[in-house]
């Protein structure tokens, strides 16, 4: 379940992103072009299903953000996962000011955000502001393309769509930064026009007599944020005080280690720099890290759903455990062999599929 809402809420965001995204680029013709399409881009999350849709995604996939720090066992990943944990953190604290100048600025201020005046602010009232937003614009999309990518990548059906989507993954933040420069320019070529820049006051002047009160909201949301990782990081540092206890694993081609209790066994193999297949960066999804369990499997804790769900799906036998989900707990010893070859590939698994007379769900959330 967790995984889905995480998925799913993913997906809706990286929608959202890509629409503005490409209403961005129409800057490249001008900035009357860019407001016109405005409305069309935003006409999927300006009614009654749409918006609370989107808002609920936003929360939802940044608390399931925090809680998988919260249960991560250690900090050693890899640099995918690195960069996409925090890509992730670093959104929200790059993302507010926007908000409050655009949708929450007219929620309570009134005022009329166009992009005259959102361009207008960016290019000449405050361009640090404006680096910001390149910022937040490559965080946004480098963060949703490798969570879209870790779980595309496993269906069946992304070879067909590869060819096409790679280029796209480039193609569009080029384009909409392009548009964000051209219409910069234009901006600060139209500051003195009249019509130009009436426009730019019903969406500046508001937000400039409540500036005080919007910087508050952004300071107390920063503070707020900030704590709320520190939380996190506190509570999780707690968790893995009380595990105590040493675990030995042993790979039954080697070699043998032993830990701290508290990460799970692809953990495990990472931080010792054991080679361990893992397609879906620990999520629970793709089973290539699964293991068969030669001894000790009574003293590991019992599968929780998610790990049951994938297993069930992928027919695995009962001493088969998913590493990435089965932590052994102190004073375990466990002897155990890698399921499948550390350097597994997407394409081996869709061959694997293909020829397999039964179901078999490599992709775990369909
Ligand atoms: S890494 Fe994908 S299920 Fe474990």
């Amino acid at each position: 379940m967790t995984r889905k809402l995480r998925l799913v809420t993913g997906i809706v965001l990286f929608l959202f992103v890509t629409g503005h995204l490409i209403n961005l680029a129409f800057g490249l013709i001008s900035i009357e072009l860019l407001d016109e399409l405005k409305p069309v881009f935003l006409a999927p999350w300006h009614n009654p299903i749409g918006e609370p849709l989107l808002i609920v995604s936003m929360l939802v996939h940044g608390l399931l953000g925090l809680l998988a720090l919260y249960h991560r066992n250690t900090l050693h990943m890899t640099k995918l996962d690195a960069s996409q944990l925090l890509l992730g953190l670093a959104i929200p604290p790059l993302l507010i000011s926007h908000l409050l100048g655009t949708a929450i600025g007219e929620e309570i201020a009134g005022a009329q955000a166009s992009y005259a005046s959102v361009l207008t602010f960016f290019w000449v009232v405050a361009p640090i502001s404006g680096l910001e937003q390149v910022l937040v614009l490559i965080a946004t999309w480098i963060h949703g393309c490798m969570g879209l990518f870790v779980w595309m990548r496993l269906q069946s059906w992304w070879p067909r769509i590869a060819g096409f989507a790679y280029p796209l993954v480039v193609l569009i933040p080029v384009f909409a930064l392009l548009g964000m420069v051209e219409a910069g320019k234009e901006a600060i070529a139209l500051q003195g026009d009249s019509a130009f820049m009436a426009k730019v006051a019903e969406g500046i002047d508001p937000l400039t007599n409540m500036a005080a009160e919007l910087m508050a909201i952004e300071r107390n949301v920063l503070i707020g944020y900030g704590t709320m990782i520190l939380v996190v990081l506190v509570a999780r540092a707690v968790r893995l005080r009380a595990q105590r206890g040493l675990v030995t694993l042993t790979y039954v081609d080697g070699p043998e280690v032993r830990v701290k209790a508290g990460p799970t066994l692809l953990e495990i193999s990472r931080m010792n720099d054991v080679p361990h297949a893992g397609l879906c960066g620990g999520r629970g999804r793709c089973g290539t890290c699964r293991v068969r369990i030669k001894a000790g499997l009574d003293s590991l804790p019992q599968a929780a759903p998610i790990e049951a769900a994938t297993l069930e799906q992928i027919g695995a036998d009962p001493e088969v455990r998913l590493a990435c989900q089965a932590a052994p707990v102190g004073g375990q010893s466990l002897e155990i062999e890698r399921v499948l070859p550390a350097y597994t590939e997407p394409e081996d698994l869709h061959a694997k599929k293909a020829s397999m007379p039964a179901p078999l769900s490599v992709g775990g959330v369909q």
